[in-house]
């Protein structure tokens, strides 16, 4: 997965990216999602989701912190929303590590700064900036 930017004009622009990114990346991988509130980092987790093949809808976990979903070869994908997080320390608490270090998930996070210190020197960082109502620029770092 090299560097790119896109731009993106709707919401369906958005998931398909997403979609069409976690097709090229292996189980293993921590992608920091960052972005204000209502960027699309949900949005982009669905499109990523549906890229794995997963079918059940994906909603914005925000009330359980994060999602886990079965993938087949006892993989996962774990969607977490990190938002009502105050720090490291409460996120080590409910077990974040366990998380981070499994090699056989694909880990997106939302709010990833919550937890900085605790993010692999192998995360790899995706910035979703507002640009107009619809319109959203995607870099992949
Ligand atoms: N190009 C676009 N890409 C993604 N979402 C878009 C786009 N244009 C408009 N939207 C809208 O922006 C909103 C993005 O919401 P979403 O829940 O994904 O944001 P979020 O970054 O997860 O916010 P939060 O921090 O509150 O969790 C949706 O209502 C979506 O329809
Ligand atoms: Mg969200």
């Amino acid at each position: 997965m090299n560097k790119q930017t896109v731009e993106t004009h709707n919401e369906q622009e958005t998931a398909d990216f997403a979609a069409r990114l976690s097709m090229e990346l292996g189980g293993g991988t921590v992608l920091a999602l960052h972005g204000d509130l209502g960027a699309g980092k949900t949005v982009f987790a669905r499109g990523f989701a549906r890229g794995l093949g997963i079918t059940e809808p994906v909603s914005s976990p925000t009330y359980t912190i994060i999602q886990e979903y079965k993938l087949p070869q006892d993989k996962w994908f774990y969607h977490m929303d990190l938002y009502r997080i105050d720090d490291y320390r409460s996120a080590l608490a409910f077990g974040v590590e366990e998380y981070l270090e499994d090699s056989n998930a694909y880990i997106l996070l939302e709010w990833p700064l919550r937890i900085k210190e605790l993010l692999p020197t192998s995360t790899r960082h995706i910035y979703i900036e507002h640009l107009s109502e619809n319109s959203r620029r995607i870099i992949v770092e």
